[in-house]
């Protein structure tokens, strides 16, 4: 039988990727639009998985922020166990009144973008530049253990230079009187507008009295010098050097949630002996 000359074998689609030379221009082409398929799988796939636990730290986050301008610092107590001293009620902001609503179900944030559940604000009330507020509010109740309450945490935020800051404020039951505050979000600048986290700063707001003795919002943080010893200085916690816009922000967000058109209605109801 006649030999016949074997077939070179074909090479095949790998084979012929590898025959190509390195600085071809469909090399570079397949490499780069390859290279880019298969990092976007990596980061969607992460994106995805790691979803679930990011929602979870962020609450966590919330959580211990609450926990901290509650004063329940307690850090030999988990923080579960120390949440259920914090009730969360939400209340209309309009009436002043506490709605019956699962406050774990209410999201203020989500309902101020919702046109349904939320309302524009008139630029001149609009005095934390925000826009729009969600009708309803969440507000804490800290007990004590006698079940009393023994602080109010109430939810604030305003613009400052670079964007809004997101906090709490918490009251002692005279709701006049600030315990703590507490920024959780912010883009102000580290060292500058950032120093509203410093805990000195922060700590010169502990019995600060926010409204005047006509009833108005007078709480301020200062723009210049001021006298410790003055009796405008219950009103009014240093600025931050080299960031008035910041400082004035923080002003202004006060000026409008304890305002008539923030927690106003909420905080004279709860004067005057309203509870849940
Ligand atoms: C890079 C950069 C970042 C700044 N960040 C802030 C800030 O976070 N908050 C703020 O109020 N001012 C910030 N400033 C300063 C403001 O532009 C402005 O000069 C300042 O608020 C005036 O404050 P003063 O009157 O206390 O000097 C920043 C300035 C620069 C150049």
């Amino acid at each position: 039988m006649a030999d016949h000359p074997q077939q070179p074998k074909k090479p095949g689609l790998i084979g012929r990727f590898l025959a190509m030379a390195n600085d071809s221009t469909a090399k570079t082409v397949i490499v780069t639009v390859g290279l880019c398929l298969v990092c976007s799988v990596i980061v969607s796939v992460s994106a995805v998985t790691l979803k679930p636990r990011q929602l979870y730290n962020k609450e966590l986050d919330l959580q211990k922020n609450i926990l901290e301008v509650a004063g329940l610092t307690d850090e030999s107590r988990s923080v579960a166990e120390r949440l259920r001293r914090v009730e969360a009620r939400v209340v209309d902001l309009a009436s002043g009144t506490f709605v019956d609503l699962d406050a774990g179900g209410f999201d203020q944030r989500r309902a101020a973008r919702d046109p349904a559940r939320s309302i524009t604000i008139a630029p001149q009330d609009d005095l934390a530049s925000i826009g729009r507020r969600a009708r309803r509010a969440t507000v804490y109740l800290v007990r004590g253990d006698d079940d009393g309450v023994r602080r109010l945490i109430l939810p604030v935020h305003g613009y400052g230079l670079w964007g809004t800051l997101y906090g709490f404020v918490s009251l002692q039951p005279d709701a006049d009187t600030v315990y703590r505050l507490k920024f959780y979000e912010h883009k102000e600048t580290p060292g500058l507008g950032g120093e509203v986290d410093n805990p000195r700063w922060r700590s010169q707001w502990r019995g600060k009295k926010i409204f005047s003795d006509d009833g108005a919002v007078g709480i301020e943080v200062a723009t210049g010098v001021f006298d410790h010893e003055s009796p405008e200085a219950r009103h009014k916690v240093d600025g931050l050097s080299g960031a008035s816009i910041t400082g004035r922000g923080v002003t202004n967000l006060f000026r409008y949630w304890m305002g008539d058109h923030g927690f106003g209605p909420f905080l004279a109801r709860w004067r005057a002996g309203m509870r849940p």
